[in-house]
Formats: C-alpha cells, sequence, structure tokens
C-alpha cells in the first residue's frame, strides 16, 4: 500500500479576484496552504479563455506548489511554455493528447511532475496503464471551463477505481478531484479515495478566504 499522505487542499486561482493576485495568493498562503492551481483554457477544448504561463510565472514568486491544469486542444504545443514558465506539475487531458505517454514522459524529462485529466465522461479505465507514467490523476467533478458549478457525485466510483489500482499497484500517484468542492462535498471526495482536492469558488468566493481554506482542511485532516 502506498503511504497515505495527509488530503491537501488546493485553491483554484481561476476563482481569484484577478486585480489582487498576489495578494489572494499570500492569503490562502497564511492559511497554510501550499499548493495552488492555475486553470489554462484555450477557448477550444473548453468554452472558456484564462490563464498563460506569465500567470505561473507570476505565482510561483510567491514560493508554493503550482500546478498548471491545461484544459487545451493539441498540449503539446504549449507544454514547453509552462515548463519554461516553471509549473511544478504540469495537468493535461488525455481527451486532447495525441500521445499521452509520450508527452507524459516529456514533461516527466523536464523534471516537472505530470498529471492527466478525465473530464466527466471519460472512464477511468483510460489512464489505468499510465499510472506509472504520472505523478497526478485528476478527475474533474465538474464539466470543465468554469468555476462555480455543482459536484457531481457519480464522479465517486472512478475516484474509487483509481484509489484501488494506485494502492494494489503501489504507485506513487495523487488523484485529485477539481469541481464543486465545497464544505457540503469535499468529504464526498475525500472517502471516495481523493488525496488533492482543488476549491476555487468554495474558498476565494468566500467573505474570509483563509477561514474558508483552514475550514476545508480541518475537514479533511484525518482522512
Ligand atoms: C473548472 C476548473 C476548476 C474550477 C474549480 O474547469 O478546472 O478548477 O476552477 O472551481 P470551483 O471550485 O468553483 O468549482
Amino acid at each position: 500500500m502506498t503511504k497515505k499522505r495527509a488530503v491537501q487542499i488546493v485553491p483554484s486561482l481561476l476563482a481569484c479576484d484577478l486585480a489582487r493576485m498576489g495578494e489572494e495568493i499570500e492569503t490562502v498562503k497564511s492559511a497554510g496552504i501550499s499548493w495552488v492551481s492555475v486553470d489554462v483554457m484555450d477557448g477550444h477544448f473548453v468554452p472558456n479563455l484564462s490563464f498563460g504561463p506569465d500567470h505561473v510565472r507570476m505565482a510561483k514568486k510567491y514560493g508554493l506548489t503550482v500546478d498548471c491544469h491545461l484544459m487545451v486542444h493539441e498540449p503539446e504545443t504549449i507544454v514547453p511554455w509552462f515548463i519554461k514558465a516553471g509549473a511544478d506539475i504540469i495537468t493535461f487531458h488525455i481527451e486532447a493528447a495525441k500521445d499521452a505517454k509520450s508527452l507524459a514522459r516529456q514533461i516527466r524529462e523536464s523534471g516537472k511532475k505530470v498529471g492527466i485529466a478525465l473530464k466527466p465522461q471519460t472512464p477511468a479505465e483510460k489512464v489505468l496503464p499510465l499510472l506509472s507514467e504520472i505523478d497526478l490523476a485528476l478527475v474533474m467533478t465538474v464539466d470543465p471551463g468554469f468555476g462555480g458549478a455543482h459536484f457531481m457525485k457519480e464522479m465517486r466510483p472512478k475516484i474509487s477505481m483509481l484509489r484501488r489500482a494506485i494502492d494494489s499497484g503501489n504507485f506513487d500517484c495523487w488523484i485529485q478531484a477539481d469541481g464543486g468542492i465545497n464544505p457540503q462535498t469535499i468529504l464526498l471526495a475525500a472517502e471516495a479515495g481523493a488525496d488533492s482536492l482543488v476549491a476555487g469558488t468554495a474558498i476565494f468566493g468566500q467573505e474570509n478566504p483563509a477561514q474558508a481554506a483552514r475550514n476545508l482542511k480541518e475537514q479533511v485532516k484525518d482522512k
């Protein structure tokens, strides 16, 4: 069995006050957050446009782990930009990659950690053969593209299947749940087996984001 790791709360910068992104990162850092997520959207793979490599470069100034979730077509073309920008983890969608194994190896060879993301309708089986090649499997618990959507409870069996596969194969791989994570849904994701939980609205959409982050951490501290 892989060593049980502490469940991580990962604020999604998509939901932060973009005019004060640096302050917002400092705020969650003050709450003990060590990992933030930058959602990259190209307006084709998902119907939204968001961040680029310069946002990663800026976020890295605050000393946190920065993961980039590439919701883009042809991720091969822009992965080098995010390697250069200093991303710590680069996650691409299996639905978008021409050759997921080769791209995962390219990212790892660059010294970065690599994740593969699955849209809700993509079965976990698609990523099982690649667990030895990746450091993180991202299960989207909303249709990708926007913050503030509702957690899809029907994703729990998919998270649990990955948890069983990772534990039985002793793979060193995070299971990240992303979308609609809030005080009412967080235990559904954690108890299904996710150990990295991305939350945007439930943190930055709150009156006191630092306290909201602390509350989410408290909810999963013994999971
Ligand atoms: C959606 C993004 C999520 C989103 C999470 O495409 O990948 O990270 O920002 O936002 P909330 O937590 O508000 O659902």
